[in-house]
């Protein structure tokens, strides 16, 4: 199974789809992570919040498959972002990881002391510790403001984007300043009635393709890179059999006209509750 690539602005090569890993419990993630790139998967998600970057890190070294080849991406939380902090967040994200160089740093929220671990995370790709850096659920307004005091720029924004919230405007700002989108919740978090929805069913009926097939090509015809999560093998291998057909425009009209605006996550009453959470996390203690 080829997964095929993009390339970002920095002129690295990304996967058109990655494994997300969000509620994989250590015990499920090191296996899932395992055999997702042992079946064509070479860009992993995951965050210090998880709890699981131990099994992740496990997963990519007993994959047989040569580190140079995966991408691995994880985040630090904004409890984190206090400049000293944060350089300590990201060496213990490597040691969680076990490894020399994280791929891909993502800052996981908007909030806090952005430009403290914004710094801390350039000196971290100063110092060979980390490839590129990115960041998640920032809006127009936070990457201007990041824009202003970055000297390296983030390659993608990793936000909630599947055909019910379909982020138009953040996607037109996107595109303009060459920040790739990554879309979590891709498949609308698995529930929420989009596999069920006629404009998506009729598609499958005509490709021959599952429901979730279909969202995760129109991801990738609107230049999205989704990151589905799963941790049925069944469903990894599906997810990502899906560069041998394409919709035609009317099709895709037809994805489109299914926006509704909606967020499964409401992320500012959520968030308030999860800064408070993981403030208490002890993200050494995971297997
Ligand atoms: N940056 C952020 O703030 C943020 C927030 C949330 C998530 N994320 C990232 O985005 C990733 C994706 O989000 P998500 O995993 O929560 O939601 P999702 O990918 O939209 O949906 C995952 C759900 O869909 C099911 N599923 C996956 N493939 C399927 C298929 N082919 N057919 C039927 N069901 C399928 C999975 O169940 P099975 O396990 O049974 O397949 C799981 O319940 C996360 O794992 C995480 O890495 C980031």
């Amino acid at each position: 199974m080829k997964i095929e690539t993009y390339v970002l602005k920095n002129g690295i090569e990304i996967p058109k789809l990655g494994l997300g890993t969000f509620r994989i419990r250590p015990d499920d993630c090191e296996k899932t992570v395992a055999s997702a790139i042992q079946n064509g998967y070479r860009l992993i998600d995951t965050a210090n919040v998880y709890m699981n970057e131990r099994a992740v890190g496990r997963g990519v070294k007993n994959a047989g498959v040569d580190r140079d080849e995966i991408i691995v991406a994880s985040k630090i939380w904004p409890t984190e972002y206090k400049y000293k902090k944060a350089g300590k967040a990201i060496d213990a994200t490597l040691a969680r990881l076990g490894l020399d160089v994280l791929d891909l740093l993502i800052l996981h929220q908007p909030f806090g002391r952005v430009e403290e671990a914004w710094r801390a995370a350039e000196e971290a790709v100063k110092a060979g510790k980390v490839r590129m850096l990115g960041v998640s659920n920032f809006d127009e307004a936070d990457l201007e403001k990041i824009n202003t005091y970055s000297t390296i720029k983030p390659v993608l924004d990793q936000v909630e984007c599947h055909p019910y919230c379909q982020r138009r405007a953040l996607s037109a700002y996107l595109k303009a300043h060459d920040i790739l989108l990554e879309s979590w919740y891709p498949l609308g978090s698995g529930s929420g009635g989009l596999f069920g929805e006629k404009a998506v069913v009729e598609l499958a009926e005509k490709y021959q393709k599952a429901p979730a097939q279909v969202i995760l090509r129109w991801q990738i015809e609107e230049g999205y890179l989704p990151i589905p999560g799963t941790k049925n093998p069944a469903h990894a291998a599906e997810n990502a059999d899906i560069f041998d057909f394409s919709l035609t425009e009317e099709e895709l009209a037809s994805l489109r006209a299914l926006d509704r605006n909606e967020r499964f996550f409401k992320m500012k009453k959520g968030i308030q509750k999860y800064m408070v959470f993981f403030q208490r996390m002890k993200y050494d203690k995971q297997k």
